[in-house]
């Protein structure tokens, strides 16, 4: 499977905080916003990776993540020159995809929960698409899936004022490659943009829209306002200071999925290493083999 991070829009809820700023950039608690869509891909197994924004914030992107080498990645970026809806990513990213199938996830979605790899893994093949539902409190804020007894999804809506579920489609999404053909035959809504529910919709009259349920064990965070970015951030915080593990750390998933060795995990954590991040990296990295020294210049430098 290909990947696409969708990280433009306008951030408008949290004005004046992204007037000159990527929502996608700010921090969650001790990493970049991005970073938390970004491993969910890595964990999917995907590295073939297409990073969508606008054009003002890419070359931000790019300095923070490059050409992804130095994780094992090939991270290609697009412009979306307007926000003009999240189906628009297919078509954007059409060539990127070319006749594989694809998984889509928005820039601003921190997902966090058991065996999660292990779901993403037995979902990265589908025919047809696969979402992934959330029970939320306030559903009629979502787009909201409807299933029968048996889990396959009987209605899809955007935004309903009457939700038939309480289970909200969150924003990762895996398609097979029809979504490129079906993304291109969309007409905008009434908000003039190109929606993803439309996409679903199209799957779902095909009776080939599946709905994993993350259940209420799983973390599924907003982070569009200034209260849920706090919030996001103290989960984050919270269970990183009480697991001493980390959460979306990417050097970390790129080793742990094989994507790049530890020589050159504990140099990505040497270039950081005046940041608690960074010595985690290295110590993740394991024993310092002998070859190595901290005084290697990092391969890629966040400067
Ligand atoms: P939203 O939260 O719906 O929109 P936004 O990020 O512009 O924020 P606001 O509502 O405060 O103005 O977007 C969800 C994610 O999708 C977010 O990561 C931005 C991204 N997005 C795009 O990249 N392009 C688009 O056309 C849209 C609609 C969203």
């Amino acid at each position: 499977m290909k990947g696409i991070v969708l990280a433009g829009g306008s951030g408008s809820r949290l004005h004046p905080i992204t007037l000159a700023v990527s929502k996608q950039l700010l921090p969650v608690s001790d990493k970049p916003m991005i970073y938390y869509p970004l491993s969910v891909l890595m964990l999917a197994n995907i590295t073939e990776i297409l990073l969508i924004s606008t054009r003002e914030d890419l070359p931000q992107f790019r300095r923070l993540l490059g050409d992804g080498a130095h994780l094992g990645l090939r991270i290609d970026y697009r412009e979306q020159p307007e926000p003009r809806g999240l189906a628009e990513a297919f078509i954007i990213g059409a060539e990127h995809i070319g006749d594989d199938k694809v998984a889509l996830v928005l820039g601003d979605n921190i997902f966090h929960g058991p065996a999660f790899s292990d779901v993403l893994a037995k979902n990265a093949d589908p025919d047809g698409c696969v979402l992934f539902g959330y029970p939320v409190k306030d559903p009629e804020r979502f787009g909201v899936a409807e299933i029968d007894d048996e889990g396959r999804i009987v209605s899809i809506e955007e935004k309903p004022p009457h939700p038939r579920s309480n289970r909200a489609i969150t924003g990762l999404y895996f398609y097979d490659n029809e979504v490129v053909d079906i993304a291109k035959n969309l007409r905008p809504s009434t908000r003039g943009e190109l929606e993803i529910t439309d996409v679903n919709r199209a799957y779902l009259e095909r009776g080939q829209a599946k709905l994993v349920d993350l259940g209420r064990g799983f973390a599924w965070l907003d982070t569009g306002t200034p209260e849920s970015l706090l919030l996001a951030g103290q989960y984050v915080q919270t269970l990183e200071a009480r697991q001493g593990v980390r959460i979306a750390c990417v050097e970390e998933v790129a080793l742990r999925m094989g994507f790049i060795d530890s020589e050159a995990c504990y140099r990505l954590g040497a270039g950081l290493m005046k940041s608690d991040y960074g010595r985690y990296v290295m110590s993740i990295a394991g024993e310092q083999p002998a070859s190595t020294s901290h005084r290697w210049p990092a391969p890629f430098s966040h400067q």
